[in-house]
């Protein structure tokens, strides 16, 4: 008799990630001919910068595009460091920087070289599905910091201690800007969690994927008062680089080693092509900088004309390039919500439990990464639908 072979337990626990699945969706649409309006997937529409474009170029005529060595090219590891430098006046040993496959990858290598299996980890949700989706996949318990809309949407160091305290901590993510609310953690909210992770003895890890796309309050760094936090950013989001696959690390002197070994083994090295890209990547400022005002308008729109729809509650849109907004007046199921507004009026968006398991159904998220124009179509088309 054959035994039948079936997914691992691990691998079943790993929930849809329901973006990436409404971007198959309307990518599916849009093939068969229908006009679709994107807000559904964090990325930039436009072309990556011209002095990138320049530089891979570059680097494909020059010949081989072998591995590099498993923690990233050295020229690429000193421009982040000097990236630090320059942007926080913080000063990061190019040895401590590793770049990974985008910023995934980082979290997979984090993960692995700083939780075993069964450890505890909090994180807030809302929040990205895929740190919950990689903690599931590796077997480590994730405890829940519910954030409100009354609080910003931002964890409290309070919240920290008391999960310390009833059922153990191994470390704590946050995300600032945050993915789905925008959210940005004010320095010294960074700073006392940051303090509640060290003087507990766990590990303080940091997204920080969505630096640079900030519109009210400055951004700041983990690493400007916690030496020992893991910071993990990207070339995907302001540098409009999302299928390049390329992001890095910031790991204490500590986790170096621990790191570059589970590298070598888990991918070799990242796209080498994308990492001689992302050098350039900083020399692009000022075209960034002209998207960066593209999305400030976006937002600005989005904040002015959706309260007049009918979508009011929706806070705070610091930074990154989302709105997360409360549309439980319409809908107690924003899933089949999100499915009947891109089949009726072709508007694409990412319901709420993708973010948050427990609340998330009342909630859905709009990218506002795409064209003015995009954001006036949806705009259009969701005012009478919603009516
Ligand atoms: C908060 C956050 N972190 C990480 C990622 C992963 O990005 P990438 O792997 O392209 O760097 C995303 C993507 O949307 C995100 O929103």
């Amino acid at each position: 008799m054959n035994r039948i072979v079936k997914p691992s337990k691990r691998a079943l626990n790993v929930a849809p990630f329901l973006a990436m699945d409404m971007l198959r969706e309307a990518g599916n649409l849009a093939a068969a001919g229908a006009d679709i309006v994107h807000m559904e997937v964090g990325q930039p529409s436009g072309p990556p910068p011209r002095l990138v474009a320049e530089a891979a170029r570059k680097a494909l005529q020059s010949g081989t595009i072998g591995y590099t060595e498993a923690k990233g090219l050295p020229a690429l590891r000193e421009r982040i460091a000097v990236h630090y430098t320059d942007t926080y006046g913080v000063s990061v040993d190019p040895a401590q920087v590793v770049v990974t496959t985008g910023s995934s990858g980082s979290f997979v290598l984090a993960f692995l070289a700083a939780f075993d299996a069964g450890a505890r980890v909090a994180l807030t949700s809302p929040g990205y599905p895929a740190y919950r989706n990689i903690f599931n996949a590796l077997g480590i318990e994730v405890a829940d910091i519910e954030t409100s809309a009354a609080d910003r949407w931002a964890p409290t160091a309070e919240a920290v201690r008391n999960l310390v305290s009833h059922g153990g901590l191994d470390g704590l993510l946050v995300a600032s800007p945050a993915n789905p609310t925008g959210t940005m953690l004010m320095p010294d909210t960074l700073s006392a969690l940051a303090d509640t992770c060290a003087e507990n003895g766990i590990w303080f890890i940091s997204d920080e994927i969505y630096h640079g796309l900030d519109y009210a309050v400055p951004k700041a760094t983990a690493l400007s008062t916690s030496p020992d936090a893991i910071v993990i950013n990207s070339f995907s989001k302001y540098y409009c680089m999302t299928g390049w696959r390329i992001g890095w690390m910031i790991v204490p002197p500590s986790l170096v080693r621990t790191a570059e070994v589970l590298a070598q083994s888990l991918y070799i090295s990242a796209p080498t092509l994308s990492q001689y890209a992302a050098i350039a990547a900083f020399d692009a400022t000022e075209e960034l900088e002209q998207r960066k005002a593209a999305y400030a308008g976006n937002r600005a729109f989005l904040l002015d004309a959706l309260p007049g729809i009918g979508i009011k509650d929706f806070s705070p849109v610091d930074g990154a390039f989302y709105i997360y907004a409360d549309v439980g007046r319409f809908t107690n199921d924003s899933f089949a919500f999100a499915q009947k507004m891109l089949g009726e009026i072709g508007v694409a968006v990412t319901p709420g439990a993708d973010f948050d398991p427990h609340r998330g159904h009342r909630y859905v998220r709009m990218s506002f990464a795409g064209t003015r124009d995009e954001m006036e179509r949806a705009v259009t088309r969701l005012k009478d639908w919603l009516k």
